[in-house]
């Protein structure tokens, strides 16, 4: 993430205002446009085309660029309403990036974002990665503009000194307390977590289970703190976690009461996951990113497949129910708490194993020098080159890669591509509406493959 600020004496810049034109979207949800003395502003709160007064919340005169918030839109862009959250606007909630952007319009700003990574990280137009350049909604999503899809069934609350709850500032650690946030799941809403007061408390996490009732806190006390008794407005398990992470790299999170975990439900399956552990956060996601990488991988009976940074396990068992019994899966994951959660998950079948540890150790260590299929979902910074080396060795009829950082996808595709696999489908999904955020699943497969169609 490239910084606005600069380690020399030049004055800042912080609070000056200035008129300027609007450019186009960049990757990180920010309008680009220009200073009259030519440098460049990352501009929030605007869109493309608009005349806007921008002030200054980051950067100094030698800095590479700053960072910006429009404050008063001079000539409004038509994809423009009026933000439907009270919290979102310039210095509060960071949460959100387009409130201010009707449905329709986000979606078309993350397809321009993720053309301009392709084309500029992996050199691909939208044709050569197989995309047709659209946004999908998810389910229940396409709402009319001022309308907030309620979507997160996860939502980390930060507590400000005076115990109330909120989400951090933009790129700060100050709390915008609130009342309600829009994109919250109902179950998480229902909770009620606004309205208490959380005094002791660093951070609350809200997870309300999709297709089941299940629901959990999970406190995180300051330093020195004791937890306090928790009531809720509806039955809800709690878990302490450690502010500290343990070996491992995770964050320690012990049961106070109720279960270690949650029941969710996706492609007819529950599965359990453990309080900390991973689960996408869109109420619609796992089935949807199940349904996109099963169609683009089209699984056959017997084959053998790899689930890389596997989670829960929702590709491995989504793969071993279509690969049948003749067929085996292989999962790999760092995290010892999703890997006990996928073990359990996929104890029903008798050939999926799952290995603890990190992908770049872990695949070299198993002896597999071969697979019919791969699918990847790595964490924000992607898999890297040495990854993707060795996953494109495997010599896969197809390889799934899910991403949720375009910049990232694109770097991948490009060591893929030298690796000699070449994308065949790419879709992108708004699993993250009014967030400049997106998920993509691309569906890879060997050049000569590629080149034979
Ligand atoms: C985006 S999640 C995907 C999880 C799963 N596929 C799902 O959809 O629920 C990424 C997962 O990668 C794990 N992880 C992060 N770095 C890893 C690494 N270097 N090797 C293996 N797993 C890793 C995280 O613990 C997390 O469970």
């Amino acid at each position: 993430m490239p910084t606005a600020h600069s380690s020399s004496m030049a004055a800042s810049l912080v609070g000056r205002e200035y008129e300027v034109e609007v450019g186009p979207v960049a990757h990180g949800g920010h309008c680009v446009a220009r200073t009259a003395e030519g440098q460049v502003l990352f501009v929030r709160h605007t869109l493309p085309g608009e005349r806007v007064v921008a002030r200054v919340t980051e950067g100094r005169e030698d800095s590479r660029f700053l960072r910006a918030d429009a404050v008063t839109v001079l000539t409004a862009s038509k994809d423009r309403v009026p933000a439907p959250c009270p919290f979102s606007g310039p210095g509060k909630c960071g949460g959100c990036d387009w409130q201010h952007v009707k449905p329709g319009a986000q979606r078309r700003l993350k397809g321009e974002v993720l053309a301009e990574q392709l084309r500029a990280l992996a050199g691909l137009t939208p044709e050569e990665a197989g995309w047709d350049g659209t946004v999908e909604p998810a389910p229940g999503d396409k709402v009319a503009p001022g309308e907030v899809p309620a979507w997160r069934t996860r939502v980390q609350y930060a507590v400000d000194d005076e115990g109330r709850a909120g989400l951090r500032r933009h790129r700060s650690h100050e709390v915008e307390p609130v009342d309600r946030c829009l994109i919250a799941a109902e179950g998480v809403t229902e909770l009620g977590i606004e309205h208490r007061r959380w005094p002791g408390i660093a951070t609350v996490e809200a997870i309300a289970a999709t297709g089941s009732s299940d629901r959990m806190a999970i406190l995180t006390p300051r330093p020195g703190a004791r937890l306090p008794l928790v009531e809720l407005d509806r039955p809800v398990s709690v878990m302490r976690a450690e502010g500290e992470r343990g070996r491992g790299g995770e964050h320690p999170v012990h049961r106070v009461h109720g279960r270690a975990f949650v029941r969710e439900r996706a492609d007819d399956r529950t599965w359990r996951v453990s309080g900390g552990g991973f689960w996408q956060s869109h109420r619609e996601a796992a089935g949807v990113l199940v349904d996109a990488v099963m169609r683009g991988l089209t699984p056959r009976k017997g084959e053998m497949a790899l689930d890389l940074y596997c989670g829960a396990g929702l590709f491995a068992g989504a793969l071993a129910e279509r690969l049948g019994e003749r067929g085996a899966v292989l999962g790999i994951e760092a995290s010892r708490r999703a890997v006990e959660d996928a073990r359990h998950n996929l104890a029903d079948f008798p050939r999926v194993r799952v290995e603890q540890g990190t992908v770049a150790k872990v695949l070299p260590r198993t002896g597999i020098t071969e697979a019919d299929l791969v699918v990847l979902d790595p964490p924000r910074a992607g898999a890297g080159e040495e990854v993707v080396r060795r996953v494109a060795a495997l010599g896969a009829r197809r390889i799934a890669y899910v991403a949720c950082d375009p910049a990232a996808l694109a770097r991948d595709l490009a060591h893929f591509r030298t690796a000699g696999y070449v994308p065949r489908f790419l879709r992108a999904l708004d699993l993250f509406p009014m967030t400049q955020h997106m998920e993509c699943v691309a569906i890879l497969q060997p050049v000569t493959a590629a080149s034979a169609r």
